[in-house]
């Protein structure tokens, strides 16, 4: 395994825990060396299911010939990944599509995808020696980070927008023990206050950390496994900071390369409208990224303007042939309690993936006929102030109508 710039190729030393290429300041990334046949491999993850060792049982370390390398007793994991696919009558009908599935990442151990590349990102921070492990985050990657942290007996820090994160995430990194510095604004100055307090003894565990995203890159390994190896047509993703985006891709790249697939599903990203400058990016096809300075959207998860990750993300959207797209608060709404109806449930920023399904079919971009995949971020309990507060809107609505 090797660290290098994600950009300009510049090379570093695999555990020097930068974030940042020295040379040009872009991020960097993990180039994995694997030399076995691709029918071994398949062969090899499917035997480690019936394993007892504790790396055999996660759905990450599974596929850790992609992984940087560990001692089996260095690794924190808490059994992450192996999440099932789910599929629904009403939202296949909502979306018009007879062949779509859910991937429920909200059902990993602390409620959402975060898990996926804690657990390697964690493993990094023990293996290194770091004493403080801290990120911004809009309440999963806090809730995950601490839980992680937890576990692997560092002390943590999350930087958190005072006032803006659901406040069952809140409670969720209070209980795992975190210690929450509350910021003024966005994420995106959450992120600003914890680069510059990174600069220290803290070791940063959001997205722009290359081994986060090598973690969550399994998601798609896991996920074309469940295919037979024969990837579906599309993956829906919802996109903030881009983090999960930038990891599909590289996911969908090294399958390719190995000979794992014989081709790659496109990718699907859809932000909310009110924290949408990766779609504005795209419809514009500009050369540079121009942040939303005041993010809104009450799917508080993917309110950002400022993705650090754009730049992987576009190559990863452009090497699988698909879009970006948007969805307004209402879609996602309607969306999101469409979900519910067939007893899966997730949280409002998960459900812009069928928000943004029903909106393209309508407008006939995909065919009835396609395999896709939707990605559930987080779980149905992750949010449950949206819940009651829009449940007793549609109550007035109705009864509004009622008596008119
Ligand atoms: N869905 C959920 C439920 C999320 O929590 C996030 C990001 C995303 C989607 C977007 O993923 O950033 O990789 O594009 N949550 C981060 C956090 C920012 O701090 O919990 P992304």
């Amino acid at each position: 395994m090797r660290l290098r710039c994600s950009e300009c190729r510049h090379e570093l030393e695999l555990h020097c825990g930068a974030m940042e290429c020295l040379e040009c300041g872009e991020l960097l990334e993990l180039v994995p060396e694997v030399n076995r046949e691709p029918v071994e491999l398949k062969r090899l993850w499917n035997q480690r299911r019936a394993s007892d060792d504790l790396r055999d049982q996660s759905g990450v370390w599974r596929f850790r010939e992609f992984l940087p390398e560990y001692p089996a007793d260095a690794v924190v994991t808490m059994g992450e990944g192996n999440t099932p696919l789910v599929r629904g009558s009403r939202t296949a009908d909502y979306a018009g599509l007879r062949n779509l599935w859910f991937k429920h990442l909200g059902w990993n151990p602390t409620g959402c995808f975060k898990d996926l590349g804690m657990t390697v990102g964690v493993t990094e921070a023990k293996f290194v020696g770091a004493k403080i492990v801290a990120c911004a985050s809009t309440g999963n990657t806090s809730g995950s980070l601490a839980a992680y942290g937890a576990r692997a007996g560092i002390r943590t820090q999350v930087y958190l927008p005072a006032g803006k994160i659901s406040v069952n995430k809140l409670a969720q990194t209070l209980d795992y023990g975190a210690e929450v510095v509350e910021i003024e604004g966005s994420f995106d100055a959450a992120l600003d206050a914890v680069l510059q307090s990174s600069k220290s003894d803290i070791y940063l565990l959001n997205s722009i950390n290359p081994f986060r995203i090598e973690g969550q890159k399994t998601t798609m390994f896991h996920l074309c496994e469940q295919f037979g190896w024969d990837p579906p047509d599309y993956v829906v993703v919802p996109g903030g900071n881009l983090g999960n985006t930038s990891a599909f891709g590289k996911g969908f790249e090294e399958l390719k390369a190995s000979g794992l697939i014989e081709r790659v599903p496109k990718l699907i990203v859809v932000q909310a409208a009110g924290a949408n400058p990766f779609a504005t990016l795209w419809r514009t096809g500009a050369s540079e990224l121009v942040p939303v300075a005041s993010p809104e959207t009450a799917a508080t998860a993917i309110r950002i303007g400022n993705p650090r990750s754009w730049r992987k993300a576009l190559r990863a959207v452009q090497f699988t042939g698909g879009f970006v797209m948007d969805v307004t608060d209402d879609e996602i709404a309607e969306a999101k309690a469409v979900i519910g109806q067939d007893g899966v449930g997730c949280e409002p920023a998960s459900a812009a993936t069928l928000a943004g399904l029903h909106k393209v079919r309508s407008e006939h971009v995909i065919d009835p006929e396609a395999r896709v995949a939707a990605i559930l971020t987080g779980h149905v309990l992750k949010d449950t102030d949206y819940i009651i507060k829009h449940r007793q809107q549609r109550a007035r609505e109705t009864s509004a109508v009622e008596t008119n």
